[in-house]
């Protein structure tokens, strides 16, 4: 395994050798329409930033309602940040209450939409009064302030509602993927010590019912903390059920008052965990707080999106994961936001659907993620084209470097030339936005990120921390705390110094390459760690090793990314048997499967691949930069390291293996 500081310079020429590729000319500058109008149009704000970057938040954060204000905007003691120190605040009253009070108790939250095409219509009063009468269920099952609760559901208005519940009450959320195995809920269930699991029956994929409860059931015989599981009804399929430790949702949350009256909550305190991939095999619960997450979340989504009164804005991602946590429910609803809330894949009943939505609820800001744009380029351009998409005039790429082809596509067919987009580099653990282009002032180039948001800080560094001159590439660093930043991994801070904290003294590494340009302009080139981005989902080789190693038959195991052009990168899986098992393509199937089981259907390699041997170092570190050309199909680089130059050959002779080809 190769920790983020044992990267050799050798490693990074590899990521840096990709910029060859994006030797870009291209220039949008924003629309003079677009600027005119724009949230932010003045490049002052950058300078006004720098000159006081506190003060610069302290504006935003007085964005926000405070129930007492704070006395220290922020208190550093590096890596551990706090801000707003001594302010009280609830979110879910910024979310919802301060709207409702303000008369627009009737404006739209959610355009929510099922797979299957039921649709429902949530304001923010009816979003309001779903979460105080949740917020009062959960009291009833005995969850309050500075407890912790695991979700598991279905891209349903309940799961918004489950989480403001939280916040409302004082009680912080882990809101688990529905695609992890019942195994992945099981950690993060442990880590976390929740009390209670709120799931539902299953949800809707491609047109089937996938189930839910049924892995909460596996996943809760392992859980000594949960003490109930609240089961919302969506599919309507069989369950089995456990009297005393099931509730059904609507048994027990519409007979309650739709009255709750907020916790006041410190400025610090914990909102939710979110867990991720890390280098090793054990995901990192993620912490966020209160105050700082709410005023960078709802500032970025004003700033970046250009939000408007009158704006639909959709985030096509899973509330599963960061970009739905911070740009479907809090950013938007802190902001007064109409969303659309879509629960399926974007292919059912047919490649249309997304643009029927866009359609529809005449959606004005898309944000969605390169793979999936990938894909709809796959499907062709007639589906979007029979779809009336003059609604949008902004769109915004998320999850994983997006190729300047896809970007072109995007400009052109879905936003008809005329909307600018915004490449917005961020992760788990910023919490929000950190480098992207401001649409009403940020000439884009396809495939830059282009620079740090104002109020964030940035470098590009080389392995001796070094800034690097423009026109050369390096890490990424961040060079000051944010409000949004992660706090510390959950019940870890010597792992939180560590992973971000340890390589370049008193800089945030996020474990990305960069490259940055003559003009300045910041091209994220993946991570330098052994993080793999599948379909903008951050993956941990370590994790997938051991689950494959995990197998009986399995000796050794080492999975890189190898280049994918839907998904960014697929999972690559490098296999050696114990002696005397037969490597056969069926075997092959069993650990893909095993891996599905394991972590998760998306952890599911494309490819396993039986070799006799793995190329090493003499001190016997795998040379990852070699599977990762023979996974590619590359050239191999610099071999004299090897301790034995025969493996590589032995590894290529070796054709068993098992692909997905679906
Ligand atoms: C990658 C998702 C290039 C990056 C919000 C980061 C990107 C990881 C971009 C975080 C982008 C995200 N351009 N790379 N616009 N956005 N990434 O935690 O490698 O799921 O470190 O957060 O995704 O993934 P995470």
């Amino acid at each position: 395994m190769t920790k983020p500081d044992e990267i050799t310079p050798d490693e990074l020429e590899h990521q840096i050798a990709i910029e060859s590729l994006l030797d870009e000319r291209r220039h949008f500058p924003p629309p003079a329409a677009f600027a005119a109008r724009a949230n932010v149009n003045d490049p002052a704000i950058y300078q006004r930033a720098a000159d006081d970057y506190e003060a610069f938040w302290e504006d935003a954060a007085r964005g926000l309602d405070w129930y007492e204000p704070w006395h220290t905007v922020l208190d550093w003691q590096l890596p551990f940040a706090k801000w707003f120190v001594g302010g009280k605040l609830n979110v879910s009253y910024n979310c919802l209450d301060r709207h409702v009070n303000a008369g627009r108790g009737d404006r739209v939250a959610y355009y929510w939409e099922g797979e299957p095409g039921d649709r429902r219509v949530i304001t923010y009063a009816d979003l309001l009064a779903e979460t105080e009468r949740t917020a009062n269920a959960l009291k009833e099952l005995g969850v309050g302030r500075g407890d912790r609760v695991a979700i598991y559901m279905p891209m349903v208005p309940e799961l918004p509602a489950a989480m403001l519940a939280c916040t409302r009450i004082g009680a912080a959320h882990t809101v688990v993927f529905g695609g992890f195995s019942s195994e992945s809920l099981a950690d993060r269930i442990n880590d976390s010590e929740a009390k209670l699991v709120i799931t539902a029956d299953g949800g809707y994929r491609r047109g089937k019912p996938f189930a839910l409860k049924q892995n909460v059931d596996a996943a809760v015989e392992s859980t000594p903390s949960v003490e109930h599981v609240l089961v919302l009804r969506r599919t309507g399929q069989d369950v089995a059920w456990k009297d005393g430790r099931d509730v059904w949702w609507h048994d027990i949350v519409p007979r309650q008052e739709a009255n709750c009256e907020p916790e006041r909550m410190d400025s610090e305190d914990m909102l939710y965990l979110l867990y991720t991939s890390g280098t090793t095999a054990k995901p990192k619960g993620i912490l966020h707080t209160t105050g700082g997450y709410l005023t960078g979340v709802s500032a970025t989504h004003r700033w970046v999106f250009d939000l408007k009164d009158d704006d639909v804005f959709w985030a096509a991602a899973d509330i599963g994961w960061v970009t739905g946590h911070s740009y479907i429910v809090y950013g938007p609803l802190a902001n007064g936001a109409t969303g659309v809330l879509y629960e399926g894949v974007p292919d059912f009943p047919d490649p249309s659907r997304w643009w029927e939505i866009v359609e529809r609820y005449k959606v004005s800001i898309l944000y969605a993620a390169p793979t999936a744009i990938r894909a709809h380029m796959k499907w062709g351009r007639q589906h979007a084209q029979t779809r009336d998409l003059s609604s949008l005039r902004l769109l915004g790429s998320v999850g994983e470097p997006i190729n300047p082809e896809a970007w072109m596509w995007y400009h052109e067919v879905i936003g008809g030339g005329r909307c600018p987009i915004v490449d917005t580099w961020w992760q788990t653990e910023t919490g929000g936005i950190m480098i992207s282009p401001l649409p009403g002032v940020t000439t884009t180039k396809p495939g830059s990120a282009t620079m740090p948001i104002p109020g964030i800080f940035a470098d590009v560094v080389n392995d001796d921390g070094v800034s690097t001159p423009l026109g050369e590439g390096g890490y990424l660093v961040i060079e000051k705390p944010w409000p949004h930043m992660l706090r510390g991994i959950y019940g870890n801070p010597e792992r939180y110094k560590e992973t971000y904290w340890s390589r370049f003294e008193g800089k945030y590494f996020p474990g990305d390459g960069c490259h940055r340009d003559e003009e300045g302009y910041y091209w994220l080139m993946g991570r330098v760690d052994d993080v793999m981005n599948v379909s903008g989902h951050r993956l941990s080789t370590t994790e997938i090793e051991s689950a494959l190693v995990d197998d009986h038959r399995v000796a050794e195991a080492a999975v890189v990314g190898a280049p994918d052009p839907l998904t960014g990168e697929a999972i690559f899986a490098f296999v050696i048997l114990k002696s005397r098992v037969e490597p056969t393509p069926e075997l092959g199937q069993e650990l893909r499967t095993h891996v599905a089981t394991k972590i998760g259907a998306i952890a599911r390699p494309k490819t396993v691949m039986f070799t006799p041997d793995l190329p090493k170092t003499r001190s016997g570190k795998i040379m990852r930069r070699l599977l990762r050309d023979i996974a590619a199909g590359r050239p191999l680089g610099d071999t004299t390291t090897l301790a034995d130059a025969g493996v590589v050959e032995s590894i290529r002779d070796a054709t068993t293996s098992a692909r997905d080809d679906e």
